[in-house]
């Protein structure tokens, strides 16, 4: 799926990543861009629940890496704000997670710079308006 969404609460951002989450396999890479609080620690908790993951997903900052099983997927979640180059990316394992069958969503992947491949999917937070809790989410193949 492709194109720009308008969310107004968590709530939808939950059910278009559901939507999303439909047309996810193994070794799929989902780079999630955009600002601080933009909402793609969100996103992943909606994508985590249509996968079947049980437990709680929280913001991996300070952990870097969190993995999370669901109904036999196997999600990957990583959040690159702390490092700052690809040797740092490297330096957590990211060619393991590669090759593991994951799906891999990456918070922060402009830390990654060349090493996320031109396979991956890209999605675009954007806070709308501060006071409100519109967001702009834009999908590309
Ligand atoms: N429409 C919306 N979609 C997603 N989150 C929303 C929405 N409206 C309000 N929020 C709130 O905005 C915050 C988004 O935080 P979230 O942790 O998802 O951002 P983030 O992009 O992961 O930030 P960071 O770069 O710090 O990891 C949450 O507190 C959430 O409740
Ligand atoms: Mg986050």
């Amino acid at each position: 799926m492709t194109g720009t969404y308008e969310v107004a609460s968590v709530e939808e951002t939950w059910e278009l990543a559901r939507k999303l989450a439909a047309e996810l396999k193994p070794g799929d890479i989902v780079c999630l861009e955009g600002d601080l609080g933009a909402g793609k620690t969100t996103f992943t908790q909606g994508l985590a629940a249509a996968l079947g993951v049980a437990g709680r997903v929280t913001s991996p900052t300070f952990c870097i890496v969190q993995e999370h099983r669901g109904n036999g997927a196997f999600l990957v979640h990583m959040d690159l704000y702390r490092l700052h180059d690809e040797d740092d990316v490297l330096a957590i394992g990211w060619e393991d997670y590669l090759t593991d069958g994951a799906i891999l969503v990456v918070e922060w992947p402009e830390r990654a710079g060349s090493l996320i491949p031109a396979s991956a999917r890209h999605i675009r937070f954007t806070h709308l308006d501060d006071n409100c809790n519109v967001r702009s989410i834009d999908i590309n193949p």
